[in-house]
């Protein structure tokens, strides 16, 4: 059986990469992963917004130039020097340490930063970039059309400053997904994760405070990223990742079914550990083997190829003679 795919210009030895997340940011880490059988890993996202913090600059400002709804894991304690100059070598470091592809991630809050850190990493020997692209659309100064139009200009500027692939990770908040992904993707989006998973707030009626209410996913997310996945896979040309809900093998072969190129892992990693990676390619394999696929491309897309299947994956409502029918 075999398990390669290609996403973005690489060859994966397998479909599932290990996400951006407080996992992906120590070296062993990455270490354990390629050891599992991980595909590519995604650094830990740089925040320029943790840069601006550590700086004593606040962020007060950031509505102005382009606003994050990220807010993973600010409580780094260190310098804004130091904490640039960490990931860059963790991102050299992973380098020398492993040979599956290094994806580096940056978010940031001014336009101009975000082809600045870019060319860093690249030089620094990432092998691609996965821009968190994240817009808390609150400013009521800006228009839908213009929150676009920053976003198709990041990856723009990206991609005529950098010479490695681009990955776009993006939300499902758009007015309009399907061209916004398709504008992205004529920008220079060389793939696209679809989607990324946010900070989640709840209240606590104990104490009257704002709490987070579940830092990892659980398996009934996944379903909108597998819509998506499926409705674009005929029309974008760009590389696809899914994200958001995996929790067992079944959900890196529902991505693949549905049309992605490969499948990024995060909280089933935290719950079970990176070498669970092992387990969920092992089930992919016994799965294949038993459907007699014996390759990744064999099945890939096998839903959004079906045309017959568009209007089901489009539907919204719930109607008495659909449920039947399904
Ligand atoms: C603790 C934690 C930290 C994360 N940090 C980042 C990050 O720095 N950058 C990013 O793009 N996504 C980050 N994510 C989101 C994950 O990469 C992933 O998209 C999300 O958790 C959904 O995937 P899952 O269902 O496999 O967990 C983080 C998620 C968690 C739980």
């Amino acid at each position: 059986m075999d398990l390669k795919t290609k996403y973005l210009q690489f060859e994966l030895k397998s479909p599932i990469v290990l996400a951006s997340c407080g996992l992906s940011e120590n070296i062993g880490n990455l270490v354990i992963a390629e050891d599992s059988g991980a595909g590519a890993v995604v650094l830990k996202s740089l925040f320029e917004e943790q840069i601006l913090r550590d700086a004593g600059l606040g962020t007060s400002y950031k509505l102005k130039e382009f606003s994050s709804i990220d807010s993973y894991e600010y409580s780094v304690k260190t310098t804004p020097d130091s904490y640039l100059e960490n990931y860059l070598s963790l991102i050299s470091e992973a380098k020398k340490r492993i040979d599956i592809p290094v994806i580096a991630s940056i978010n940031c809050i001014t336009y101009h930063q975000w082809p600045q850190y870019a060319i860093i990493f690249e030089n620094a020997g990432a092998d691609a970039i996965e821009l968190n692209i994240a817009v808390s659309p609150t400013d009521h100064d800006i228009s839908n059309d213009d929150v676009l139009e920053r976003q198709i200009k990041v990856v723009s500027d990206v991609s005529n400053h950098c010479t490695i692939p681009i990955a776009v990770k993006v939300s499902n908040h758009y007015s309009n997904l399907g061209l916004s992904l398709s504008l992205l993707e004529s920008a220079g989006a060389d793939a696209v994760v679809l989607f990324n998973r946010y900070f989640k707030p709840d209240i606590d009626i104990e104490t009257v405070e704002l709490i987070s209410n579940s830092d990892l996913s659980h398996p009934n997310e996944i379903t909108e990223s597998l819509r998506w996945i499926a409705l674009m896979k005929r029309k974008l040309k760009c590389s696809i990742a899914g994200s958001t809900g995996v929790h067992d093998a079944a959900g890196i072969i529902k991505y693949i079914l549905a049309g992605a190129d490969a499948v990024q892992v995060c909280s089933v990693v935290y719950k079970h550990g990176i070498n669970h990676i092992k387990e969920l390619n092992a089930g992919v394999i016994e799965w294949m083997e038993k459907k007699g696929f014996e390759n990744i491309e064999s099945f890939k897309g096998h839903i959004a190829l079906q045309e017959s299947n568009t209007p089901i994956l489009e539907r919204l409502q719930y109607m008495k003679r659909a449920i039947r029918e399904m």
